[in-house]
């Protein structure tokens, strides 16, 4: 007897199977018959594990035209408005804020998010809400914080001292930010002094690193040497390496093999990398997005995120990372079968081993899974269909209808699916 009983899914690789959960994990996947207390008919629908976000900020999310558009739609413009509003943000405001956006991300089957948290300000209202948030969701959605010194960990004056005082209070990841410091050398000096405070702590470490056109902005080079110098391997990320697209041909090939060497992961944010950079260039403009297909390759791990919904940086967004996927494929080319197939388990299984978490639709995993309206991941991305339902450790949590389209066309069937596969 199950608590819960899948009946007839698609899996992620083909196969048609039940799963059967009881309490929060998966007990069986298979032909199942046993009689179950509650049962979802997938039949014909694509059953996923659920969206993973590696790289976010929900303490800005939602605050979009707070306290006013970024006219330019520049990085600095953001940053600089965002400095405004996080002295300004109540703690509840922003615990409002963010709980709204985890309702719509458990609405689109996204069940765990990486989350930066400011920490220059010295009152850390940002690190103070958004570990209320975490508690809060806690049954349902799994946040990660990481302590991000968004104005420098040297460039303020107490940016090195609020991101130890934010892991004292709880925060689970180090940050930084080596391409805002002053110079390359306090760049390349922060990234070596984060790299001890995770390995001395035993945490994660996840970087801004090289959010910048400027191919000269090299921090990613330092970070893969002391990523290999305190063995931190996988624990580590680094988010965005947008100069790697500006970078040198040639200097490429000898910094891709070090980032593999290293073990370190890679985070590209298509839809901000492709609107916020090359904003100083006239024609050819840029992408911005760093070279995703080219590290694969050497194998390192790369996943998606989304970065931004609805803030200083970003004018829409709605939690739906298959968005995310949609437009990395496009700005990355990655258009074979195999590629677009590889860009729904980036947002998938790939992110959630850059996130480290206990994952996937094997018997024993945590029971937390997405019935969708397609029948194949790529169908998926095509569609970005409806979630039909969504399934976070062992519990139903959201559901929709499904969307048929009604036609009143002469000698054409009424009703009319976009699903192809
Ligand atoms: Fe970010």
């Amino acid at each position: 007897m199950f608590d819960l009983l899948v009946k007839g899914g698609r899996l992620p690789d083909g196969t048609v199977a039940d799963i059967g959960i009881t309490g929060d994990r998966i007990a069986a996947v298979g032909r199942l018959d046993a009689p179950a207390a509650q049962v979802i008919d997938a039949t014909g629908d694509l059953v996923a594990p659920p969206f993973v976000d590696p790289h976010f900020h929900m303490d800005a999310t939602l605050s979009y035209g707070l306290p006013r558009v970024n006219a330019s739609g520049t990085l600095l413009e953001g940053i600089n408005l965002w400095g405004e509003l996080r002295d300004i943000a109540t703690v509840d405001e922003m615990v409002a804020r963010a709980v709204t956006y985890c309702d719509w991300a458990v609405s689109m089957g996204l069940l765990a998010i990486r989350t930066h948290v400011d920490t220059t300000p010295d009152h850390l209202r940002g690190v103070e809400a958004m570990l209320e948030v975490k508690a809060r969701v806690a049954p349902y959605l799994d946040l990660q914080l990481v302590a991000f010194p968004q104005d420098g960990l040297y460039r303020t004056k107490t940016g090195r001292e609020n991101v130890l005082r934010a892991l004292e209070m709880g925060v689970d990841v180090v940050g930084g930010i080596p391409h805002f410091e002053r110079t390359m050398e306090e760049g390349a000096e922060s990234l070596r002094d984060l790299a001890r405070i995770a390995a001395d702590r035993g945490l994660m470490w996840d970087v801004h690193c090289d959010e910048t056109d400027d191919p000269m902005s090299r921090h990613v080079e330092t970070m893969a040497r002391e990523v290999t110098r305190h063995g931190l391997g996988g624990r580590a990320a680094g988010s965005h390496l947008t100069s790697m697209h500006s970078m040198d041909n040639y200097y490429v090939s000898k910094l891709l093999p070090l980032i593999a060497e290293s073990g370190m992961t890679a985070i590209p944010n298509p839809l901000i990398n492709i609107t916020l950079q090359g904003r100083h260039d006239t024609y050819p403009k840029r992408r911005g997005l760093t070279r995703v297909k080219e590290m694969q390759a050497m194998g390192i791990p790369v996943g998606w995120g989304q970065d931004c919904v609805l803030d200083p940086w970003y004018s829409l967004g709605t939690a739906d990372m298959l968005d995310v996927a949609f437009m990395g494929l496009h700005v990355a080319q990655m258009t074979h079968p195999s590629e677009m197939a590889r860009c729904f388990t980036m947002v998938t299984e790939t992110n959630a081993q850059i996130m480290g978490l206990d994952y996937g639709l094997r018997p024993g995993c945590v029971a937390s899974l997405v019935v969708l309206d397609a029948a194949t991941p790529v169908e998926a991305l095509r569609l970005r269909p409806d979630r039909l339902a969504v399934v976070s450790k062992g519990k139903l949590v959201a559901t929709r209808a499904r969307n048929d389209a009604r036609l009143t066309l002469p000698g054409r069937p009424d009703r009319m699916t976009r699903r192809h596969a």
